[in-house]
This record gives C-alpha cells, structure tokens and sequence, in this order.
C-alpha cells in the first residue's frame, strides 16, 4: 500500500514537472525578441513609425509612441496596441522642441521605468528646387528632422548612461546619402543624422550605448503618396527587387537593431532600399 502510494506521488510530480516544463516552453515560444524592453518612438501616427510601433508590441516591448497633429489616430493607436497586451502610451509632443523632449522623456521613465531603445522616426518633407525654397521650408525641415534628433538623445542620455546600456535608432534615408533634386533642406537633413549618429556612436561606444541609423529607400507611406505617377514607375524600375518597400519592411529591420541580436553593432546605416543605392 505505502509502496503504491509512492508510485503515485512519483507519477504526480513528472506530471507536475512535464505539465510545468510545457507552460514554460510555451511561454518562452511567445516572447518576443524585445520582450520587457521599453522603446520610445517619435512620429508614430502613421507611416512607418506605425508600423515600428506595432512590431514592437508584436515583438513583446513596451511601448510609448509621439504624435503630434493626428490626435485621434494617435488615440486609437495606443487602443489597439494594448491589445496585444504590453504596456503601450502615446504622447503628444513636438519632437523639434528641446523642452518639450526633455518633459517626454521624463515622463516616459516615470511610466515606464526605465528606457532601452530610442527611435527617432518624426520627419517631414517640404520640398522645392533651390530657387524657390524658402527660409522657413528650410528651418522647419531642419528642426523637425534634424533638431528632433539632438533633442531626444540628448534628453535621453542621463537615463542610458545611468542603466549602462541603451540602444538609439535614428531614421535616416538613401536621399541623406545619394542626394535628390527639390530636396536640398530634407536631404541635408537626413545626412545630418548620418554624422550626428556616427558621433554619438564614438562618444557613448565606451559606455555600451549603441547608436545606428536606418536608410529607407522608397517605401509606401503617406509621405510618399503625393508623388507624380510617371515618377514613381521609373523609380521602382531602378530598384533591383523592382518595387517600393512596406512600412513593415523597415520597422522589421528596426526591431533587429533594437534587439540584442544587433548587441555588436554601432555606428552603422542600413540601408532598406531594395537595392536603391547599389
Ligand atoms: N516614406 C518613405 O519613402 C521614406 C523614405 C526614407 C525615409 N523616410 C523617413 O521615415 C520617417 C517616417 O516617414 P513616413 O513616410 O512614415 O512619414 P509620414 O507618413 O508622413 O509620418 C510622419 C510621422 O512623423 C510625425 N511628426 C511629424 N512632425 C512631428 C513633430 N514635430 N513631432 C512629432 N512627430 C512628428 C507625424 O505625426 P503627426 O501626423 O501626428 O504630426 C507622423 O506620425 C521620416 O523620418 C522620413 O523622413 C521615409
């Protein structure tokens, strides 16, 4: 009778144990590769900060996310991504404005607690040939661009060195390196990312904050929609995989520099362009 009772207790805890082991392992099957890490993301009202922002929460981050002048789209955003069960704020804050960021990023580390991934996505255009370009379509493109930039990682940084770790993402484009006819303000802009990342990559390396930047080619989003047709055709013509790229495509290739899958890997561009610039 004792001896039977052992085999049962025995047979229970390997129950307990498999049944135990499966729970784990299903749990690990559904954490993402960003799973308890706090991102922040500027710009994430549409367009590819959007789909940064659902990637991430698909990936297991938490996620706090700007916007300035779409408000409901905002709104709904952080609605439907706190459905995916993460912690997931949006904010409206204009990225261009020092103190504004600085407020945003304290506010983001009270809610939060912490800060693992910038993302500097927020990004205008106001193009037009040189003749006709105007000082302010220059200095807003500037502030809004470039500006932002400084203004999030320098109100950023206290919080990373403090946590020895983070990793800044800054959205740079193939027209910061190649150039393009009516864009002179938004390409000096989008080149003034490549060597403000470079440096910070320099500056903060020794203290385990990484800093890179993507390159997105032509990818489909509002910002892109308004472009002349016959444009367009010729464009994805001379891209190699002959096609514009998703918005989902780049927040893909973001999700991997904000992973530590990309753990020796600072100081870079990626470019996501189909081939564009090769
Ligand atoms: N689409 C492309 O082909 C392409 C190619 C290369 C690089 N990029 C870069 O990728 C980034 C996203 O582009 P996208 O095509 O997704 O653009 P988009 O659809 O026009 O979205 C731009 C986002 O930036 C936000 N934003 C604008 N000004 C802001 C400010 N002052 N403060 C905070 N947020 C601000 C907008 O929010 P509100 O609407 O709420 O104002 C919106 O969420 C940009 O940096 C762009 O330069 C795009």
């Amino acid at each position: 009778m004792k001896s039977n009772t052992k085999v049962i207790s025995f047979a229970n805890s390997q129950l307990y144990l498999l049944l135990n082991s499966k729970f784990i392992l299903l749990t690990l099957l559904k954490m993402g590769l960003l799973s308890g890490k706090n991102v922040l993301i500027t710009g994430a009202s549409r367009g590819i900060g959007r789909a940064m922002a659902e990637r991430f929460a698909e990936e297991g981050a938490n996620v706090g996310f700007t916007y300035l002048s779409s408000v409901e789209k905002g709104e709904a955003l952080q609605k439907e991504l706190s459905e995916k069960g993460t912690t997931i704020k949006g904010y409206r804050s204009d990225a261009s404005d020092f103190k504004a960021a600085e407020e945003l990023v304290g506010n983001f580390v009270k809610d939060f607690g912490s800060l693992d991934v910038l993302v500097n996505n927020a990004g205008i255009t106001r193009d037009n040939l040189l003749m006709r370009m105007s000082e302010d379509q220059w200095d807003e493109v500037m502030r809004v661009n470039l500006k932002s930039v400084f203004n999030l990682v320098k109100a950023s940084t206290r919080t990373f060195l403090k946590q020895k770790q983070g990793s800044i993402i800054n959205v740079t484009s193939v027209v910061g390196i190649k150039g393009n006819a009516g864009q002179a303000n938004y390409a000096a802009s989008k080149a003034g990312i490549i060597g403000f990342t470079k440096s910070i990559a320099l500056e903060l390396g020794s203290r385990n904050i990484r800093c890179n930047a993507i390159a997105p080619g032509f990818i489909e989003t509002e910002m892109t929609e308004q472009l002349d047709e016959k444009m367009v055709a010729e464009w994805k013509n001379a891209i190699p995989l002959r096609r514009a790229g998703s918005s989902r495509e780049v927040a893909d290739v973001t999700v991997f520099l904000a992973s530590d899958y990309s753990k020796y890997v600072t100081g870079q561009v990626l470019q996501v362009d189909g081939g564009m610039l090769t």
